[in-house]
């Protein structure tokens, strides 16, 4: 199973005090099969690689720049200069982002160059309430599926990451019934039958509990409790007691 922190942006260089106890436990064997990865805001990357050296815990970005290349972008950062500093992963296509103009079309450009700097891609997609409302959640994640991911064929870097937008950051997770069906429909949509799909939504010491029993997720990913260490450790510890 595989827990990702998306820390969006919170944090400072005083946050890194907090990594010790997730560093002590994913040492222990309490951590069991799980696989810690951490996406910090891009100023913190770099200390959160250093702070990790000895530790089996991965580093993500929450974004990139479409451009493989260096170029004339105002604040962006691209995926070969993210791996050169110690990420291994990248958040690409959060809600937070498609909100700002992000489309389908900009995210697979974004997801081919995350790949050919050797980065693994979390592909977020999920419909808005209002998609659900009319029943549209599957013709949204289809295309967002198809889109996203036109004419990439290699697809053993990717996660996808099931974030429905109406249950982030507002304490309201889908029903295990339904997320159970959407994560199937999700993993229908491609050939090898072990892609990997993760759920993210208001997932927290709580409610794991319920999460934990729907066995086609492969793993979450965790916004606020994952500020927390001790909250993300017990998310962690509960999925295996
Ligand atoms: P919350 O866990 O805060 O709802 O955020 C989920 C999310 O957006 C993770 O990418």
């Amino acid at each position: 199973m595989y827990f990702i922190a998306n820390w969006k942006m919170f944090g400072d260089l005083r946050s890194l005090n907090s990594l010790d106890k997730v560093i002590k436990f994913s040492k222990s064997n309490k951590i069991n099969k799980g696989r810690l990865i951490y996406c910090p805001p891009y100023t913190l990357i770099r200390s959160f690689f250093k702070k990790f050296e000895n530790c089996q815990i991965d580093i993500g970005g929450q974004n990139c720049h479409e451009s493989e290349i260096f170029g004339p972008y105002t604040g962006s950062v691209n995926c070969r200069m993210l791996k050169n500093i110690g990420a291994n992963y990248v958040i690409i296509g959060h809600s937070e982002n498609r909100k700002n103009g992000e489309n389908n079309k900009l995210i697979n450009l974004k997801i081919k160059n995350a790949l050919k700097a050797k980065l693994k891609v979390i592909f977020c997609i999920g419909e808005s309430l209002n998609q659900k409302k009319k029943n549209n959640t599957k013709l949204i994640l289809s295309k967002q599926i198809k889109v996203g991911l036109n004419k990439i064929k290699y697809k053993k870097n990717i996660f996808i990451a099931y974030e429905p937008i109406w249950a982030i950051g507002t304490g309201i997770i889908p029903k295990p019934k339904d997320l159970f069906d959407t994560v199937k429909f999700i993993k229908s949509k491609f050939k090898d039958k072990s892609q990997k799909v993760l759920y993210g939504g208001s997932v927290n010491p709580q409610n794991i509990n319920e999460l934990k029993k729907i066995n086609n997720i492969n793993g979450f990913l965790i916004g606020a409790a994952s500020h927390n260490s001790k909250k993300f450790i017990d998310i962690v510890k509960k999925t295996y007691n």
